[in-house]
């Protein structure tokens, strides 16, 4: 499959990891390390190791899995375990896991030493058609998702399809979300093939597409000025659902099981107050809930959810930032809404 070209640096579709294998040899790193979560160690590791017989001498570090441990404390981790094994500014980190993996990675590595190179081979979904691609790195703090970090593009992207093969289905789900939100968000004709296919089923040729359309969304608006933001469509509702649940449920939600709420949510709202037609919001809703987990939620919870909302970084002078869709394939962005407007949407999935 053809390689994308992002602002300076490749995103390969190679499961042989030949493009690897010839990035590490033309580099002469002084040290190279991997970070890898429990699972990416025990899934992935090995598989990448034993097609890049070139990369025999490295180091690797380990985090503990899942998005309540992409914080600060795991972070100072990474940077100690780099100091400790003596990483300097001509050293490589190799992300291998999911966004968790790859955002943390990234931030870790963008600071250290005030930046070393880092790649990123992304091994969920999820991180592939999205979190890998696009440079935000980052971390959460005080319970708000990726609220310290930096804009830093990695050296290249390394994604191997065949990872997925021991992603458990809950998580190829959770990933298809942002999947969905491509074919929303830009691509009609996407989003109608979309529909056509279970979740667990996507295609590497589709995966590419959602490589491309994101691409093109980034390599235009590199710094989140003005495009980029359609891709936080569903992300200010659902941002604020997944928080809530990383902090009240004992089996919280997944990134793109709360992306999936958040877009039927602001696809109502993008029926209210952007162009949206009826039959689109029709079309959109009914196909979202019929591919993704039900949650249910009271307006209990809503004075929780405007509280993650207001420390939103799309907000502007205390009014909450949204994109919203003006049809099927087309979104625009800067719309901002006041609680009143934000609690009917919370009503319409309430009562859905
Ligand atoms: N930087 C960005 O632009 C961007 C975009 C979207 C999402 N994100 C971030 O991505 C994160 C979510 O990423 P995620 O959904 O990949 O979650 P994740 O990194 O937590 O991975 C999900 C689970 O799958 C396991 N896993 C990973 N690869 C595997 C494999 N091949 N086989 C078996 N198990 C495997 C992991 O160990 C983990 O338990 C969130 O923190 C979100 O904020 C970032
Ligand atoms: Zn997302």
């Amino acid at each position: 499959m053809q390689t994308v070209v992002s602002n300076g640096y490749s995103v390969y579709f190679d499961n042989s990891f030949s493009a690897l294998s010839q990035f590490v040899s033309e580099n002469r790193y002084s040290k190279v390390f991997f970070l890898v979560d429990v699972h990416t160690q025990e899934k992935c590791l090995p598989l990448l190791t034993e097609a890049v017989p070139s990369l025999s001498d490295y180091n690797i570090i380990e985090v503990d899995p899942g998005e309540e441990n992409k914080n600060i404390d795991y972070c100072i981790g990474i940077w100690r375990m780099l100091l400790d094994f003596g990483a300097d500014r001509n050293s490589l980190l190799i992300n291998v896991g999911g966004g968790v993996v790859t955002d943390m990675g990234g931030f870790a590595a963008s600071t250290f030493k005030r930046g070393i190179d880092f790649v990123q081979v992304p091994t969920t979904l999820l991180s592939q058609v999205d979190a890998s691609v696009g440079g935000k790195t980052g971390i959460d703090m005080a319970g708000v998702k990726n609220i310290i970090g930096t804009f830093t593009q990695p050296k290249a992207v390394f994604i191997c399809t065949d990872f997925l093969k021991t992603l458990d289905e809950r998580q190829l789900v959770s990933g298809f979300a942002e999947v969905v939100k491509h074919g929303l968000i830009y691509d009609s004709a996407y989003f109608g093939a979309l529909k056509t296919i279970a979740p667990t089923t996507v295609s590497p040729e589709l995966i590419h597409r959602s490589v491309e359309i994101k691409n093109e969304v980034v390599t235009s608006d590199p710094f989140e000025k003005g495009l980029r933001k359609i891709l936080n469509f569903g992300h200010t509702i659902g941002h604020a659902i997944e928080s809530y649940s990383l902090a009240n449920d004992k089996s919280p939600l997944l990134h793109g099981e709360a992306i999936a709420i958040g877009m039927i949510c602001e696809t109502y709202l993008s029926y209210k107050h952007n162009k949206l037609s009826g039959a689109a919001l029709d079309e959109i809703t009914g196909y979202i809930k019929s591919a993704f987990p039900d949650y249910r939620f009271s307006n209990k919870i809503y004075p929780d959810l405007f509280g993650y909302m207001h420390n939103d970084k799309k907000n502007d002078q205390g009014n909450i930032g949204f994109s919203l869709l003006s049809g099927i394939g087309t979104c625009t962005f800067n719309h901002y809404l006041d609680e009143a407007q934000i609690k009917e949407c919370l009503d319409f999935y309430v009562d859905l």
